[in-house]
C-alpha cells in the first residue's frame, strides 16, 4: 500500500512535467515559400507602413520608446533577432501579441525594426532562422523550469501538486510503520529489539541535530549582524534552510529510530483493522 501512494505520487510528478513543459514547448515553425521569397523586396515599405500603425504608438516614430522601451540603437534585438518576431508573435508584459498582422507583415516590421535607427543585421530575418532559433530554448525558461517553479501556477498544478505531497507523505509515513511495527499489528506488550547498531545510529542522529543546531544558530546570528551592518549583507537563506531542514530531517530519524527499538513496554490496544490501511 504506502509503495502505491509513492508510485501515484510519481505518475502526478509527471503529469506535473508535462503541464509545465506544454506551457514552455516551443510551436512548430511552418516555412511559407512565398512569404521568404518576398521579404527583402518587402520590409523597407510595408515594413515602415506597419510599424507606423501598430507599434510607433508605445515605441515612438523613430523607435525612441515611449510606453514600450526605445528600439533604436537596440544591441540586444540585433544580437538576437527571433526574439523580435517571439515578441510581436507572442507579446510580453506590457506588450500585447500582434496577432492582428499577416505573416509576411510580421517578417517586414520585424527586418524593418532590425535595419532602422542604427540597427543593422546583415541577412534580413527569415522564418527558416526563427524555426532554428525556437528549438533553442530561452534560458530564462530553462532556470525556471529545472527549478520546477513556471511563471504563473494554474488551479490544475496546486492541485497536483498538493495531491502530490499528501500521497508522499501517506506513502512515506506507511513505508515507516511498517519498518517500525511489521505488516501486521500484534496487540500486546512491544519488547525492546535494541542492538548495537541502532544505539549507533540514536547516538549519531542525535549528535547531528545538535551539530546542526549549533550551525543553524551561528548562521543565524552571522545573517543578522549582515543585516543590521551598515553596509547590508544579503542573509545566506540557503545555508539556513539546509540547517533548519537537517534538523528537523535528524530529530525525526532519532525519534523513529528510538521508537523501533529502544521504546519499551507500549501497550497496543488497537486491532489490526483499526489502524492505518496499509
Ligand atoms: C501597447 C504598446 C505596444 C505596442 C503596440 C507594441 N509594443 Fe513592443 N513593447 C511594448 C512594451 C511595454 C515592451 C516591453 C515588454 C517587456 O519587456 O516586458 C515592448 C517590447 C518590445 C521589444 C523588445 C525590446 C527589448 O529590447 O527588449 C520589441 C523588439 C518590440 N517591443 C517590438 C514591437 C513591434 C515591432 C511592434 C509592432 C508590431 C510593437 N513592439 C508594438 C509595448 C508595445
Amino acid at each position: 500500500m504506502p509503495w502505491v501512494a509513492i508510485v501515484s505520487a510519481a505518475i502526478m510528478w509527471i503529469i506535473l512535467l508535462f503541464l509545465f513543459n506544454k506551457e514552455t514547448a516551443p510551436e512548430p515553425v511552418v516555412v511559407d515559400p512565398a512569404v521568404v521569397a518576398n521579404i527583402s523586396k518587402e520590409w523597407p515599405t510595408l515594413g515602415k507602413q506597419v510599424f507606423g500603425s501598430a507599434c510607433a504608438g508605445c515605441h515612438g516614430a523613430e523607435g525612441q520608446g515611449g510606453v514600450g522601451p526605445k528600439l533604436a540603437g537596440d544591441g540586444k534585438i540585433v544580437k538576437d533577432p527571433v526574439y523580435v518576431h517571439t515578441m510581436i508573435v507572442k507579446g510580453k508584459g506590457g506588450m500585447p501579441a500582434q496577432s492582428q498582422l499577416k505573416e509576411n507583415e510580421v517578417y517586414a516590421v520585424a527586418n524593418y525594426v532590425l535595419h532602422s535607427w542604427g540597427n543593422n543585421i546583415e541577412e534580413p530575418l527569415t522564418p527558416a532562422q526563427v524555426a532554428e532559433g525556437q528549438t533553442k530554448i530561452d534560458p530564462a525558461v530553462l532556470k525556471n523550469r529545472s527549478r520546477f517553479v513556471p511563471e504563473d501556477l494554474k488551479l490544475i498544478e496546486i492541485f497536483l501538486a498538493t495531491f502530490i505531497m499528501v500521497l508522499l507523505t501517506y506513502g512515506l509515513i506507511g513505508l515507516y510503520s511498517v519498518w517500525a511495527e511489521g505488516l501486521e499489528l500484534h496487540p500486546g506488550i512491544h519488547k525492546v529489539r535494541s542492538t548495537p547498531l541502532a544505539t549507533m545510529g540514536i547516538l549519531t542522529t542525535m549528535a547531528l541535530t545538535v551539530l546542526f543546531g549549533v550551525l543553524f544558530v551561528r548562521q543565524m546570528v552571522t545573517d543578522f549582524a549582515g543585516w543590521g551592518a551598515k553596509e547590508a549583507v544579503a542573509p545566506n537563506v540557503t545555508a539556513e534552510g539546509f540547517y533548519a531542514a537537517m534538523i528537523l530531517l535528524m530529530l525525526a530519524a532519532s525519534i523513529g529510530l528510538y521508537k523501533k527499538y529502544f521504546m519499551d513496554g507500549e501497550v497496543l490496544v488497537e486491532d489490526a483493522s483499526g489502524e492505518f490501511p496499509w
